[in-house]
Order: structure tokens, then C-alpha cells, then sequence
């Protein structure tokens, strides 16, 4: 079957299709087009750059190519700062459920982030169960402590060797007193891991996957978005793949296959805490080539 299939009759022969192809699958320097023996991504630049609609690719959704003529007027670029700048990592939930159809629009926001290749590899969990993410709260912790245990006995770690101590180790001893203190917290039923979320999504890749940090990072901050958008707020958990590295339990549990890693994961639910203030940030630092 073709990647793409060009309706010869709508053709206008603008070369559009052509310049936004990035493996330039799409051949307009004769009278006809044709297609290179180049393999197509299926990104849909083309179909979505067509002025006639003279475009097919089977591997996509046509019913997904709305037309649209304008940036929506929420792209303004002060209200698109605006945006970015109100949306907080928020720790104080309401206790009211996220419905499973929220947590699918925020998961549908991931789907349209760009991926090297659009080779689309990630994956996601979610849950919404409060029982759930109870296990999933202790099962880290078990991890976590045990992590650091191991490291105040380094008899009982298996990286005990002359090596420099790798950067998880290093980030692992930066964060051991805090692990502590949170874990003493959750025995008083005070939640300062997951914060007492009714919601969590969490991405994964294979392990084969290069560099899926980026991958995901873009990801899910357009789920964290989407997120402020439907009126939640959300917290990235750095812990969960801190912790899921190295429990084969917590991973189960999470439903994440043996040869997949968690690469990010983020708490949702309704905010129960208002900020009256934009973010401040250091001033970037930037020099001009
Ligand atoms: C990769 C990553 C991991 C994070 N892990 C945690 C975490 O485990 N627990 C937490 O409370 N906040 C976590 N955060 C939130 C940061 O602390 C927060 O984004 C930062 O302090 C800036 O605050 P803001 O998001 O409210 O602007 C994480 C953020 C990122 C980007």
C-alpha cells in the first residue's frame, strides 16, 4: 500500500506538499507529482499544507485533519505566557475524582506532541482508583527507603564498586534525609509523595527507545497544559522513576512491561489553592551567536 496517495485530479501543482515534506517523500519537479522511494513518516505535513485536499495517507485518520484558517485566538502570545507562567505544580487537591474522560483529553494532548521520526514511541498508564494509587505510594516508598538503605550499607548494594558514584546515586544522596522525612510524614498520614492526588499518569518507553527523556518531557508538558486547561493541576513526580528503576513490584503494579521504563509520571486532580501571582523565574541565560 502507498504511504501516500495524491488525487492527480485536485492537484493544483503548488509544490506545497513537496516543501513541508521533511524526507522530501514527495517528488514536484516535473508536471506530475511522484513519489520518491523515501520513507514517509506519516507526519501529515503534507495533507495538512494541501490547499485542494488532494492528499490521502491511509496510516492516519482523515477525520482528524479539521480545517482550520487561524490560530485560535488563546495563542495570543501574552495570554500564551500568561498561561504558561499561572500553571504551578500544585500539592493541595480537592478530594473530588478526575473522571476517566478528563484523564483520556489530557492523555489525547500527549498523542499530538512531536516524537524524533514521529516514530510516536511512548506509552501511558493512568489511574484514578484512590486504591490504586495507594499501592503505588507505598511500593515507591519500599523502593526509595530501600534505595537509601543501601547506600548508608553499601555491603548490601550492588553497584559497590571504585566507580564514581553515578549521577542516580548522587541524586539518590541529595534526597535521602528528604525520602526519610517524607516516609516518616506518610506514617501520620501526611501524603508529601503524591500529595494525596486522586490521579496519576505516568509514560513509559522501551528500554530499546534512544533518549525518550525528551520524548516524554515534551509530552507531558503539553498534558500538564491541557490539564490547566480542563481547570486541574498537576505535580511531576520524580520519584515514581526514581523509584520504578528498581522495583520490578512497583512496575507491575503500574502495569509497565519488564522491558519498558517509566520515563515520567504526574499527579492530577482539582486544586485546592489559589495563586494570586504570576511565576518568577531567574532571567535566562542567553548569548547571541
Ligand atoms: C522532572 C521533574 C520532577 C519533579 N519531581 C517532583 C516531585 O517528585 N515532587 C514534587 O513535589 N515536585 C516535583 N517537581 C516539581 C518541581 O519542584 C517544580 O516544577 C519547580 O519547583 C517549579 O515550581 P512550579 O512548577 O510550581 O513553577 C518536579 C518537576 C520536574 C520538572
Amino acid at each position: 500500500m502507498e504511504s501516500i496517495i495524491i488525487d492527480h485530479d485536485r492537484c493544483i501543482h503548488c509544490g506545497m506538499c513537496s516543501n513541508v515534506c521533511v524526507r522530501k517523500v514527495i517528488d514536484d519537479s516535473e508536471d506530475i507529482l511522484k513519489l520518491r522511494d523515501m520513507e514517509c513518516i506519516s507526519c501529515g505535513h503534507c495533507k495538512a499544507a494541501c490547499p485542494e485536499d488532494a492528499i490521502e495517507i491511509p496510516d492516519l485518520y482523515a477525520e482528524e485533519f479539521i480545517p482550520f484558517s487561524r490560530v485560535p485566538d488563546f495563542t495570543s502570545p501574552e495570554k500564551l505566557l500568561t498561561f504558561f507562567r499561572a500553571r504551578r505544580s500544585t500539592r493541595i487537591y480537592k478530594e473530588t475524582p478526575v473522571e476517566k474522560d478528563t484523564i483520556e483529553q489530557i492523555i489525547e494532548a500527549g498523542r499530538f506532541a512531536p516524537t524524533g521520526g514521529n516514530r510516536q514511541p511512548l506509552r501511558y498508564v493512568a489511574s484514578n482508583s484512590l486504591e490504586k494509587i495507594d499501592e503505588i505510594r507505598t511500593l515507591t516508598f519500599d523502593s526509595l527507603l530501600k534505595q537509601v538503605d543501601q547506600m548508608v550499607n553499601p555491603t548490601k548494594s550492588k553497584s559497590n564498586t571504585d566507580a564514581a558514584p553515578s549521577v542516580v546515586y548522587r541524586t539518590m544522596l541529595d534526597y535521602a534525609e528528604l525520602i526519610k522525612d517524607m516516609a516518616r510524614a506518610c506514617d501520620k498520614g501526611v501524603d508529601r509523595l503524591l500529595w494525596h492526588a486522586p490521579a496519576l499518569i505516568a509514560i513509559h518507553a522501551s528500554k530499546e527507545v534512544e533518549s525518550p527523556e525528551i520524548e516524554a518531557g515534551l509530552c507531558a508538558m503539553q498534558m500538564v497544559l491541557m490539564a490547566e486547561a480542563l481547570g486541574l493541576g498537576t505535580c511531576f513526580i520524580g520519584f515514581i522513576n526514581m523509584a520504578s528503576d528498581n522495583s520490578p513490584e512497583l512496575k507491575k503494579v503500574m502495569q509497565i512491561p519488564d522491558h519498558h521504563r517509566v520515563i515520567t509520571a504526574f499527579v492530577a486532580g482539582y486544586p485546592d489553592v489559589n495563586y494570586y501571582r504570576l511565576v518568577s523565574r531567574k532571567p535566562a541565560q542567553v548569548r547571541w551567536m
